[in-house]
């Protein structure tokens, strides 16, 4: 597997499978890459000719506060992986082969509606960041398709939503989140648990379950959120949100409405942020 840095030897490489007529696959990611990353490289294999991943810790998705200055950098072990995972080509650019105007005089892509509520509510200016960062790859990347996982599930309709908007000749393929065996997601942020913390961090997904149950049986939304929201804060958790939604466009569903939701959890153990959710169909 090959990695370049800039966008000249990206378009080469992109160029000479494309005049072969060969389609191409893509999955961003921001590396620290475990089996949940490789899981998408695996679905782009399987419906691409070739496959690019980017790894880009980008800083205009991160707040002021958060943890960009100390989100793991790992290369080395990244490239080891993507290349026994049979990925193509790693495009792993620096700030200014993205950002050539510097991050904050960027020009940003704002998504309206969807990036109001949820991780958007929580960490204002996170999405902008994100579509801006995907809008700018998929332009040097130019895929056929690009895989999201469904772990980040509003980030997934933002992107959809994008794309569709902007008219952006990609398809976006979501990818099932990939689980440790007791139920927590798999998640870059997940070493930063400690030892305590980590054997907490399952209910997010144990509550998860259980409002998908309580729905099925016909409980009030509001009350499973609730009921979610105090069992995580009773175990430890400080928790954003518990909320029920619209798989569609994230709004609230009506009283009653059982078809097309989601279930999504924010919270946190420590010093660490987890998300997680679950589509109930
Ligand atoms: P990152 O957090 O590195 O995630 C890259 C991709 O891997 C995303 O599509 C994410 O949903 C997916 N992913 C993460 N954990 C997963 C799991 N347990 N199972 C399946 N897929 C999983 O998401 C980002 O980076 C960035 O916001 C990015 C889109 C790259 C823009 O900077």
């Amino acid at each position: 597997m090959q990695t370049v840095q800039d966008a000249a030897a990206l378009r080469a490489v992109i160029r000479g499978w494309r005049n072969q007529g060969q389609t191409v696959g893509f999955v961003p990611t921001m590396g620290n890459l475990h089996a949940g990353h490789h899981s998408l490289i695996k679905l782009a294999r399987a419906r691409a000719d070739r496959v690019v991943a980017s790894v880009f810790v980008n800083p205009t998705q991160f707040g002021p506060n958060e943890d960009f200055e100390r989100y793991p950098r790992t290369l080395v072990q990244d490239q080891v992986g993507l290349a026994e995972h049979d990925c193509d080509l790693l495009f792993a650019p620096d700030v200014t082969t993205l950002y050539p105007f510097g991050a904050a005089s960027s020009v940003s892509i704002h998504v309206p509606l969807l990036t109001e509520t949820l991780e958007g509510a929580h960490r204002p200016g996170h999405f902008d960041g994100v579509a801006t960062v995907v809008c700018k790859l998929f332009n040097l990347v130019q895929p056929d398709l690009a895989v999201f996982g469904q772990k980040d599930f509003q980030q997934l309709k933002v992107i959809e939503r994008m794309v569709r908007d902007l008219s952006l000749p990609v398809k976006i393929m979501p990818a099932p989140t990939l689980r440790a065996e007791d139920g927590l997601a798999l998640s870059s942020r997940n070493q930063y648990l400690s030892a305590e913390n980590r054997a907490l961090a399952p209910q997010i997904h144990t509550t998860l379950l259980q409002m998908r149950e309580l729905i099925a049986k016909g409980h009030a939304r509001t009350v499973v959120e609730q009921a979610a929201a105090s069992k995580l804060a009773r175990a430890g958790f400080e928790v954003d949100y518990a909320a029920i939604r619209r798989v569609e466009d994230l709004a609230e569903p009506a009283d009653g409405e059982q078809e097309g939701l989601v279930a999504l959890i924010a919270a946190r153990l420590g010093t660490t942020r987890l998300i997680d959710n679950l589509p109930f169909d």
